[in-house]
């Protein structure tokens, strides 16, 4: 292998905090398909991966449940890496940021910047943002609110490290400038610069006092390092940077791609520029953001209906489909969809009918014409030549695509070969062939076309599906030699080869009866894991007497605390009451016709002791937009009013304090 054909890539690390699901598999399983991708060129490849296990979130959720931090991390670290091996990611290295040369090293770095005057200590102020453990400033926040989350943010004075960004401004920029290549897609770049880089960079606070879960400050251990320095280091702590043996080091960085999620991107290609900048290190080539797999509008955290969980994903449908339907589904950049339906349909419409029909069918053929023996061609038609040049052009064209980093179109360059080769068995119609002696010739070449086809698309599937097509190749007698990109050329002759039978690669599902099966098992695995929930809330007071729930008062209803993912289900919307009326027999219940932007519902609500029905028309109300709707007096109600009342009996309705338009989401 050549000195300078090396490929670093990179995965940013995982929050354990909670039950891993599909879309936590995307940016792995990409990676993995560029990985395996690089090595079949000849790349000297390190794939990183790995679990960032500090932080306030990691240490409250692990109080909840009763157990150490490091307990909480090493079991959903268990259950990731478990998960990894099931989806044949073929991972170089795997870090934990809890490992001791990572703590070492991230302590060096932090000393030396602080020695250097990169990071001095002062007073930080600032908004706070519990779920994304990120600080804003005031002028960065959205209506008040986490401008990455959109949830509330809680302001927070505390002493505090900083790191001077603010000296890299100037630095950064050019890096954008004279780097179109540096951050991809173009569109980041853009929103990079006029969200931060514009105005220029502030000092960050690097280093917290409010919570304990962390590398200790090795100079001033009542704060422990903040996640930029803790996090971002890890794509050099990894290969022994700061260590004895840096071998890694030398030889890897720096990386060739960060690959993440678009939401992760400042971090890394302006904070984590800057930081190397510091260090006096060469800066990575390239760092992508790539979309969401979305279900709805949200980005998927968790859901009902659709299955969401990849082990049970690819327990049924196998590793190839759920490896194939992130690949292949999601265009490369954007927000893609996940559901069950579209899931089935990939598998039948490309996995089954495509590529599993084909390799069958020329299978079978080779079997009943031939004595299952790849025959010798005999002449090439100009039919036969403008197959083979698609397939002599397959490799050129896609690793074009996967140097853009464009797998989906790489693989639908592939998946076109096959569907090419399918549409040549109709136009050759090789059982004609068969039944005559004259046909003879003709039909060796067109087998041999199909199984030499077949090679090319196999060979060149191999980065992304992992069972299949060495399955394929494997029934074609193809040995190791002809497996390698190298060995895609026309010419590499496979005749005389023993081929042998094979299952169908993939079944063809009736999607009805399939996507109702996906429903059932989503249905039981939401049902088991509230269960699981309420069966945890039941059991922490008996585990531990002592610890009381915080609102456990005598005599106050005590309300279980819930999660803010369970909170996320519930739509709260703002609705502008169009029309109000008494329901007729009722003396509790008045009806509404509510405008929810653009959508009318009728609601009903039993406040007609404390309203007059034209007290509230014209005005906004809050209500609960995804209730079930239910029959009250013989009237559906589509939703429920929010009103406050207290312990004297005194309601108010819940409004608006500003003016906002109809169908506004609250929370
Ligand atoms: O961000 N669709 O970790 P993380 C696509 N610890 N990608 C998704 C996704 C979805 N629905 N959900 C998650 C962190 N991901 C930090 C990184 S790096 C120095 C620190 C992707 O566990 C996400 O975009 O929240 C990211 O690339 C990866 O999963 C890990 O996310
Ligand atoms: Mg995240």
């Amino acid at each position: 292998m050549s000195e300078n054909k090396k490929y670093y890539i990179t995965t940013p690390i995982y929050y354990p905090s909670g039950k891993w699901h599909v879309g936590t598999c995307y940016t792995t399983i990409v990676c993995d398909a560029l990985a395996r991708f690089k090595r079949m060129q000849g790349y000297d490849v390190f794939y990183l991966t790995g679990t960032d296990e500090h932080g306030k979130k990691i240490q409250t959720k692990a109080k909840e449940k009763g157990c150490t931090e490091q307990q909480f991390v090493d079991e959903l670290v268990g259950d990731l890496k478990t998960l990894w091996q099931r989806l044949d990611i073929s991972y170089d290295k795997f870090i934990r940021t809890t490992d001791d040369y990572h703590c070492e090293t991230v302590q060096k770095i932090f000393e030396r910047l602080y020695k250097q005057g990169d990071i001095y200590k002062s007073q930080y102020e600032g908004w706070y943002c519990v779920p994304c453990e990120s600080f804003w400033t005031k002028t960065q926040l959205v209506d008040g609110k986490c401008p990455d989350c959109g949830r509330d943010v809680e302001l927070t004075q505390e002493e505090s490290y900083f790191f001077r960004l603010s000296k890299y401004t100037d630095r950064i920029k050019k890096l954008f400038e004279d780097n179109p290549e540096f951050l991809q897609p173009q569109s980041r770049v853009n929103e990079m610069y006029n969200n931060f880089l514009k105005d220029g960079l502030q000092d960050l606070a690097v280093s917290r006092t409010t919570f304990d879960w962390g590398i200790k400050v090795p100079f001033d251990p009542k704060h422990v390092v903040y996640v930029w320095i803790d996090a971002l280091t890890n794509y050099i702590t990894a290969l022994g940077y700061g260590q004895q043996d840096d071998t890694l080091f030398r030889r890897y960085w720096p990386a060739d791609v960060h690959m993440m999620g678009k939401e992760i991107i400042r971090f890394h290609s302006i904070i984590w520029p800057a930081l190397l900048m510091a260090l006096d290190l060469p800066l990575p080539k390239k760092v992508y953001g790539h979309g969401w797999l979305l279900m709805g509008n949200e980005k998927i955290s968790k859901s009902r209906g659709n299955i969401v969980d990849p082990f049970i994903l690819s327990d049924r449908y196998g590793v190839d489909a759920l490896r194939y339907y992130l690949l292949r589904e999601i265009p490369f950049g954007s927000d893609g969809l996940f559901n069950n339906e579209l899931f089935i349909k990939r598998i039948n419409a490309d996995l089954c009918n495509v590529y599993g029909n084909l390799v069958s069918r020329t299978l079978s053929m080779i079997a009943s014409y031939n004595d299952g023996v790849i025959p010798t061609p005999a002449d090439y038609t100009d039919l036969d030549r403008e197959v083979i040049a698609q397939a002599e052009g397959l490799l050129a064209a896609i690793s074009e695509d996967v140097d853009a980093l464009n797998v989906p179109v790489a693989l639908e360059r592939i998946f076109g070969l096959a569907s090419r080769l399918n549409k040549y068995i109709d136009e050759t119609t090789p059982w004609v062939l068969a039944k005559s002696e004259e046909g003879k010739g003709r039909l060796n070449t067109v087998l041999y076309v199909l199984a030499q086809g077949l090679r090319f698309v196999s060979v060149a599937l191999l980065p992304y599906l992992t069972i299949a097509p060495v399955k394929a190749l494997d029934a074609f007698g193809i040995g190791a030699a002809e497996r390698t990109f190298d060995s895609l050329v026309w010419d590499r002759a496979i005749d005389g080869i023993k081929t042998s039978k094979i299952d169908h690669l993939f079944p063809r599902y009736d999607l009805t009866k399939e996507v109702a099966a996906m429903e059932d098992i989503a249905e039981a695995e939401a049902k088991k894991a509230d269960k699981a929930k309420a069966q945890s809330a039941d059991n922490k007071p008996a585990d531990k007497p002592a610890e009381q729930p915080k609102n456990a008062h005598e005599g106050v209803v005590t309300v279980s605390e819930i999660g803010i993912e369970q909170f996320a289900e519930i739509s709260l919307k703002v609705a502008r009451v169009v029309a109000c009326e008494k329901v007729p027999k009722s003396n509790k219940l008045l009806q509404f016709t509510l405008d929810v932007g653009g959508e009318t519902r009728t609601v009903l609500s039993g406040i007609a002791k404390w309203y007059a029905p034209e007290d509230l028309i014209g005005k906004n109300v809050v209500i609960v937009a995804n209730l079930k709707p239910a029959k009250l007096a013989g009237i559906m109600s589509q939703g429920m009013i929010l009103a406050a009342e207290d312990a004297e009996g005194n309601l108010s309705v819940i409004t608006t304090e500003r003016p906002v338009s109809a169908g506004a989401t609250v929370r």
